[in-house]
């Protein structure tokens, strides 16, 4: 359900950014007591946008004597652990979290009105207090303060500071309840620690679901007891025939856990019932001629399916989504359903009208990707939407009949979002099947109103997916996802009023120097003002 809230009117907006950058040039921090060594950043220069801005009063300056300040349930003083976790390397400080006292940086717990995932963000000379109805706002507001912060501040060793925070208030809450992310397990195999590295560099821009592709012809990446060998086997390998890997069941977990403590929901995909020659390799007996194929460490797509006249199919994806769902606290289970080329249309919608009801069974909502819309999506299934500007008219109509059926939407259009797409004939790494996309194409649209026929309240949000067969390290992963991934958080968060290309790219530009304090990777786009040092 897309949620409503009021924003600042467009002209306030405008005029706010004009006083934020009149002031930006002339305002030091602790002037009369200190030398004047860093501007603070402007209210707005965040992403993604927040919903609005009104600068104005003293700034506040994080010192030795700061205090994290945290009240309500223990999730607050989580929130505050991080929070101090984040600040106490760069800063030296001790920053102690505290349910004592007031001033210094506070979580607040409290009925607000602006949801969940809403937080307002107060700064001033006694303090700044982040306030929200949940800890997941108070989460999201930690995030806006973070990028308030001088860049430096994201380093692991005592930097200078000082650490100013602009005076005034931000109120912000997000656009779509559907903000993601998906990395592809299964061309190559990435460890825990890579997928929580990835996981934290996405807390930074408010995403809030992880979507995992855990199967695929070339990789089977997690155990299934009932089926071991999709794992032991079907997992053995990778594209380019190195050795792949699977998460234990332990693995995952600590995964879906990492990804709780940063309010990521985990979506676990396998891929059914094309996509599945791990599976096909790892059990004779799934395969309609009973004979199992060999493994795959291919690139192609499109020559593998389930059997879907043997009973023992529905058996296998009983057990594997049966064990899937006994791991997922989340709502959400990923039955894919692209690419189905080796599966007839008839097979296809039999297949997905005996697996829904299985995915039901076990308490979780089906998403697939959007050529479910050519089967019966079940009732509250999401589809997710990966074509291109230029796909065909009639298929755009069968997706939006859907919508209007009730079917919510994920809009990933490849050749805007699709994070394994090349920048530029000369990205060293990435396709481009779907073209080429430049981060201003990756920004410049609107979720709102993408797919024609589609009302307003189907469209439940925004994800940026990796596909990895030419991904290997998590270098790779940041060079593709950076600076694009910021781009799709923003039109996931950020009120369709926000958004402006010319005011991004400032905004974008601003996050080079964090990227560089945390050691990442990323693609210096020349459509963005970098900073020069
Ligand atoms: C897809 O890119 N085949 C979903």
């Amino acid at each position: 359900m897309r949620r409503h809230h009021s924003t600042t009117p467009r002209t306030a907006r405008i005029l706010g950014s004009l006083l934020l950058l009149a002031a930006a040039g002339v305002f030091t921090v602790g002037a009369t007591t200190a030398p004047a060594k860093a501007t603070a950043t402007p209210l707005d220069r965040v992403v993604p946008a927040p919903a609005s801005v009104t600068p104005g009063g003293s700034p506040y300056r994080i010192t030795r004597d700061t205090s994290i300040r945290v009240s309500g349930t223990g999730e607050a003083r989580r929130v505050g652990e991080y929070l101090a976790g984040l600040l106490r390397p760069s800063t030296g400080y001790p920053l102690p979290v505290t349910d004592k006292g007031s001033g210094g940086i506070q979580l607040r717990l409290a009925a607000t009105t602006f949801g969940a995932e809403g937080y307002r963000l107060d700064s001033g000379r006694g303090g700044v207090t982040i306030t929200a109805s949940a800890p997941a706002g108070l989460f999201h507001g930690v995030q806006t303060l973070r990028q308030l912060l001088p860049a430096a501040v994201e380093k692991k060793s005592v930097q200078p500071g000082p650490w100013p925070v602009t005076g005034g208030t931000v109120q912000d809450a997000p656009r779509f309840p559907y903000r993601g992310a998906m990395l592809d397990v299964s061309r190559h195999f990435f460890t825990v620690d890579q997928v929580k590295r990835y996981i934290d560099q996405l807390a930074l821009y408010k995403i809030n679901e992880l979507h995992l592709h855990l199967g695929d012809d070339q990789g089977w990446r997690i155990a299934i007891d009932s089926w071991p060998r999709l794992a032991t086997y079907g997992g053995s390998t990778q594209v380019g025939g190195g050795r792949g890997g699977y998460y234990t069941k332990a693995d995952y977990q600590e995964i879906v856990r990492y990804a709780a403590s940063r309010y990521l929901e985990v979506v676990p995909e396998i891929d059914m019932p094309g996509h599945t020659n791990a599976a096909l390799a790892s059990y004779a007996e799934l395969n309609c001629d009973g004979v199992a194929p060999p493994l795959y460490t291919g690139t192609d797509v499109g020559f593998s399916s389930l059997c879907v006249p043997k009973q023992v199919t529905y058996d296998f994806v009983d057990d594997v989504v049966r064990e899937l769902a006994e791991l997922t606290p989340g709502r959400y289970l990923h039955i894919g359903g692209d690419e189905a080329h080796s599966t007839s249309h008839a097979d296809y919608v039999t297949f997905m009208n005996r697996v829904q009801p299985i995915v039901a069974k076990y308490g979780k909502t089906v998403i697939g990707w959007h050529q479910l819309t050519g089967a019966t999506p079940a009732k509250g299934a999401l589809a997710q939407y990966w074509g291109l500007d230029d796909t065909s008219a009639e298929e755009k109509a069968q997706v939006a009949q859907a919508a209007r059926n009730g079917t919510g939407l994920v809009l990933s259009p490849a050749d805007r979002v699709y994070l394994d797409m090349k920048y530029t004939a000369d990205t060293p790494l990435g396709q481009d099947w779907a073209g080429l996309v430049e981060v201003k194409r990756s920004y410049d649209w609107d979720p709102g109103a993408y797919l024609p026929g589609v009302p307003a309240s189907a469209v439940r949000g925004v994800e940026a997916p990796l596909w990895t067969e030419t991904i290997t390290r998590s270098a790779d992963i940041e060079y593709m996802a950076f600076p694009r991934l910021p781009g799709v958080a923003e039109l996931g968060w950020s009120p369709a009023a926000t958004h402006d290309w010319n005011a991004y790219r400032v905004r974008l530009a601003a996050q080079g120097p964090r990227w560089d304090a945390l050691g990442m990777t990323y693609y210096k786009s020349p459509q963005v003002p970098w900073p020069t040092r």
